[in-house]
């Protein structure tokens, strides 16, 4: 493109010449609107039965440690190819973290805590993965296994935000749109001051400051008065008395905290959430239960491929063959043994099973840290939350510990609900991990009485405190690397031998389930290429 050529000249002239098709994904090119299939990466062709029968080769045997999401599409799209898999799942079901609590759900803590869910039928807590983003690859596994989806309300104007320590606004119950409409009023109001007093000349253009005038006075709801840009309020905040028939035109809420107050409060300390690249709305759910995923994957490989409380105890890499030496259901020790072996145990975990694959592996296993995750379901017989307060899915923040409660995004209406009566993630949450289940519930509980008054801990009838790190075969809600860069995550995005490690931990979608995804789609085209390339 010559220098005299501008962008936007440029799109104009693409635009004329090949039709507005051309426009667009040519625009995708440039980075302006790129096309979802643009924004996608690696190519992934799953293996298919005609890549062997072509070959003459007999599909090879995969030992899969861990039938969670990395383990289960592994087995998923090797088995499309014919491969022969088998996974060891330690646990008595598929999908690791992606577990969703139910009635006649029972773990036993590592520790010793048991606990039994009660929730009602149809009533259910998405005990790890509870939201996907549209552009992630855990929506085209939905829509190849039939999992039926519904929007995940990730974000709602009316649900609260409640900060204890917020000074002069602290104890305050405000609504997410009221601290929006006075965040982005002042914020305008500041701005248009700076504008009009000649503090951006610089920047700007005469022309610049019209439409930064005009964007400001719309955004920020802002008001002239006495020559000046004002923000006084507006109904962005809400009515205290709805607008109604004939001669009631209702009572906007007010007046709002002042500029300083609104300041000093830092209230709109988590107005950046919902501008995530990961966790913008539109997001989604499946209908019924996150597990609905892993259990349409083990349907899809077949029940006989999948051992459960199955418990590896040694990885021995071969020549020729790698053996795993792993203690089943009854106890017994017993061994599988394949022509690769994809581990997808946590690394942590992986890290203290006895193997050959040398010192540097081991440290690099032990290299990621352990990131503390919490989650309390709490059931209620009465959606109060939509009759009372009308908040109808979303997510209230606070800082109290227990951080958030997400109403649920399905059941509307419906006998009762699960709300998530806490979600802690990240260093020093895990005092609610040390706790028993009981005080973990009684302490939630006694925190969102703070926020939604005593029927809060009054109409609760169950709960299920999920604490992490103290779920056996698990340990942890995800993990970090302390550096990409360092050469442990590299070591082990590659094979040793005949084992290849995955799970959403090697990936750049961590503590997402499309992660595991990505690294078991990985992982297999490794394989295939690997296999289809061995001498016959
Ligand atoms: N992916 C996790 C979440 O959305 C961290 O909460």
């Amino acid at each position: 493109m010559g220098s005299a050529v501008t962008r936007r000249s440029f799109l104009r002239a693409v635009g004329i010449a090949g039709g507005a098709g051309v426009l667009f994904e040519t625009m995708g090119a440039l980075g302006l609107a790129p096309t979802a299939a643009d924004a996608a990466g690696r190519p992934f062709v799953p293996p298919s039965r005609a890549d062997f029968a072509l070959s003459g080769r007999k599909a090879p045997k995969v030992v899969i440690l861990g039938g969670g999401i990395a383990g289960l599409a592994t087995a998923y799209e090797l088995g499309k190819a014919g491969y022969d898999c088998r996974i060891l799942e330690a646990k008595n079901r598929p999908g690791g973290r992606n577990w969703t609590v139910r009635g006649g759900t029972v773990e036993r803590e590592l520790g010793g805590y048991e606990q039994r869910a009660t929730f009602a039928p149809g009533l259910y807590l998405n005990a790890g993965p509870a939201r996907i983003a549209q552009f992630m690859l855990t929506l085209d596994y939905c829509r190849e296994l039939g999992v039926a989806i519904e929007p995940f309300v990730n974000q709602n104007a009316d649900a609260y935000v409640y900060y204890q320590n917020a000074g002069p606004m602290s104890d305050v119950r405000t609504t997410d749109r009221a601290v929006k409409a006075d965040t982005y009023g002042y914020i305008s109001e500041l701005l248009a001051k700076a504008t009009t007093q000649g503090a951006l000349d610089a920047e700007l253009s005469a022309d610049d400051k019209d439409r930064l005038m005009a964007f400001l006075e719309d955004f920020g709801a802002l008001t002239r008065t006495g020559g000046e840009w004002r923000y006084t309020g507006t109904d962005r905040r809400g009515y205290s008395v709805l607008p109604d028939a004939a001669d009631h035109p209702g009572t906007v809420l007010g007046p709002p905290p002042s500029l300083h107050n609104v300041l000093a409060s830092q209230l709109g300390r988590n107005l950046s959430f919902e501008l995530g690249w990961d966790q913008a709305m539109m997001m989604f759910q499946p209908i019924g239960g996150m597990d609905r995923i892993p259990y349409a994957l083990a349907d899809r490989i077949g029940g006989h491929r999948i051992e459960y409380q199955a418990e590896v105890l040694e990885v021995t890499d071969q020549p020729d063959a790698v053996h795993v030496r792993y203690r089943d259901a009854k106890g017994r020790q017993r061994m599988a043994q394949g022509d690769y072996c994809v581990a997808t145990l946590p690394a942590y975990l992986m890290a203290r099973v006895p193997n050959n694959l040398g010192a540097a592996v081991k440290a690099a296993l032990e290299y990621p840290t352990r990131v503390h995750v919490g989650k309390l379901g709490l059931e209620y017989r009465r959606r109060w939350w939509e009759e009372d307060d009308r908040i109808y899915g979303g997510i209230t923040n606070t800082d109290l510990d227990i951080s958030q409660i997400w109403y649920p995004s399905h059941g509307y209406h419906g006998k009762g609900g699960v709300l998530l009566g806490y979600y802690t993630q990240g260093p020093g949450t895990d005092a609610f991990d040390r706790m028993s289940p009981a005080d973990r519930i009684k302490h939630a509980l006694a925190q969102g009485v703070k926020i939604h008054g005593p029927k809060y801990a009054k109409e609760v009838v169950s709960a299920f405190a999920v604490a992490w790190d103290r779920i056996p075969h698990i340990e942890t809600g995800w993990v970090a690397w302390p550096s990409w860069t360092s050469g442990q995550y590299d070591l082990l995005n590659q094979p040793h031998g005949r084992v290849y490690f995955a799970g959403e931990w090697l990936t750049r979608f961590m503590g997402w389930q499309a992660g595991a995804f990505l690294s078991a789609r990985y992982v297999v085209s490794e394989i295939h290429q690997r296999a289809l390339a061995t001498p016959r």
